[in-house]
């Protein structure tokens, strides 16, 4: 038997910093959407005990640091799964990018191996234990629009956001996430106004959702990568509703009701960097 899931990226509508937490993790405020850029991960039995997983993508590591196998790792010991699996990775999301491509596998592996494995988990309990391989997983798991509060593990599902072309550009450089929450200036933080987000988005006012998206680790990583600021002017001037970067970065995405849009600054961003995609926000 084989089983495919597909693995989407997300982008953060709004994400504010509330305060370092005694854990040394930081309480967030989240608004989280899946958007049309998808990984496909393929799952089949393996005679021997083993996890192998396999990939094209040459930069990616297959072992215990690989969120895939740390999600298949704990699927094993859990529910005391003594079957091996093969799990080919097809993947598109850009790598350390703010658009938790490497949740998205995990979380997929989780629902993947649920299956293949016959295990009849809950969401609830697959959340629970996305939650222990990673901040962004537990959304991962269930994807949609999600206010997502905590570290990242507590989701209050939203109505779809009204549908719109996303434009994303990914420059060529790498943002680790824990660098920008430690270099993050907590005392004089802008914060982002997520509950005036959560606010429009369940009145379907898409004017008031992009007066309120923001994200407040956009500063820091701007600090460290100008570029991302570089890449949001040009958005705006080729004509988004609106441009913010997703995550901690690097990745900006820009928001356009118009495809006609989009496509213009897909063409003029296309020069400047070599990842960049026009998909659409996911409905369910
Ligand atoms: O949970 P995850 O491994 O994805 O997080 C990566 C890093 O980001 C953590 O080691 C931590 O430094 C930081 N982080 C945080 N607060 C969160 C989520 C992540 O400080 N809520």
């Amino acid at each position: 038997m084989e089983i495919i899931e597909k693995a989407p990226a997300k982008i953060n509508l709004g994400l504010d910093v509330l305060y370092k937490r005694e854990d040394g993790y930081h309480e967030l405020e989240m608004v989280m959407v899946s958007v049309d850029l998808s990984d496909h991960l393929t799952f089949s039995s393996l005679e021997k005990d083993e996890i192998k997983i396999e990939t094209e993508n040459s930069f990616l590591p297959l072992d215990m640091r690989n969120h895939i196998y740390k999600a298949a790792i704990a699927l094993k010991e859990k529910y005391h799964i003594q079957q091996g699996v093969h799990i080919y990775l097809d993947k598109k999301i850009p790598v350390a990018a703010g658009l938790a491509g490497g949740s998205s596998d995990a979380a997929a592996t989780l629902r993947g191996l649920n299956k293949l494995w016959h295990l009849g988990i809950s969401q609830e309990e697959l959340v629970a234990l996305g939650a222990e391989i990673g901040s962004d997983v537990p959304y991962c798991v269930c994807g949609n629009t999600a206010f997502v509060t905590g570290r990242g593990e507590t989701l209050h599902f939203l109505p779809t956001v009204p549908q719109r072309w996303v434009v994303i550009v990914k420059p060529r450089l790498s943002v680790s996430t824990g660098s920008i929450f430690k270099e993050l200036p907590l005392h004089s933080l802008e914060h982002s106004n997520v509950k005036g987000l959560v606010e429009a988005i369940h009145q379907g006012n898409f004017s008031e959702m992009v007066k309120n998206m923001g994200n407040s680790l956009e500063a820091t990583t701007i600090t460290k990568h100008p570029v991302v600021a570089q890449i949001k002017e040009k958005m705006l001037q080729f004509g988004a509703d609106t441009a913010l970067m997703s995550g901690s970065g690097p990745t900006v995405f820009a928001l356009c009701e118009k495809y006609s849009r989009a496509q213009r600054i897909y063409n003029g961003l296309k020069g400047f960097c070599d990842e960049v995609y026009i998909v659409r926000t996911l409905n369910k």
